[in-house]
């Protein structure tokens, strides 16, 4: 038997995480993009797939809110912390948590979904802010690369809530 669902309830997301179309991936730096699954505007939050292609130190970063992290594929680690988040691993990163992620070198891919709140405050090693996301810039940056490559601005609509 199928439920009734509410009038006011947002429509449901239900996508293949990992995308088989290689311009649903938005080029984030060099070697680095991300692959948006839910912003959602109502919250401050997103949700979204990590994809490095180099070693090396990727950010050092802030998180004011929690973000949670399951690893797909390859490895990564953040130099302020002994572990190492392995394919299949669960990270949690609390609130207030300052770190720098960095894959290693013989890692030649890594996704990792990461459910992100509130925003990623980047920052330099003084601990000085040099730049700052957050949903509403994570969508900025989605309709510009979809107009780009011709999937159009209104592709990234089907994730935003
Ligand atoms: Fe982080």
């Amino acid at each position: 038997m199928k439920g009734s669902t509410h009038p006011l309830a947002v429509p449901e997301i239900a996508v293949v995480a990992v995308p088989s179309d290689e311009r649903v991936w938005v080029p984030q730096a060099e070697g680095v993009w991300f692959r948006p699954l839910m912003l959602n505007t109502r919250q401050g939050q997103w949700c979204n797939l990590l994809r490095v292609r180099r070693a090396g130190i990727l950010s050092r970063h802030l998180h004011p809110s929690p973000v949670h992290g399951y690893v797909i594929k390859g490895r990564w680690h953040y130099l302020e912390h002994d572990w190492v988040a392995e394919t299949g691993s669960y990270v949690f990163e609390p609130p207030g948590e300052i770190h720098t992620l960095t894959v290693p070198e013989d890692c030649e891919e890594m996704i990792t979904f990461f459910n992100i709140s509130g925003c990623m405050i980047y920052l330099d090693e003084n601990n000085r802010q040099v730049g700052l996301e957050d949903v509403f810039t994570k969508i900025d940056m989605c309709r510009r690369h979809y107009v780009n490559v011709g999937l159009g601005a209104d592709y990234v609509d089907q994730f935003v809530r």
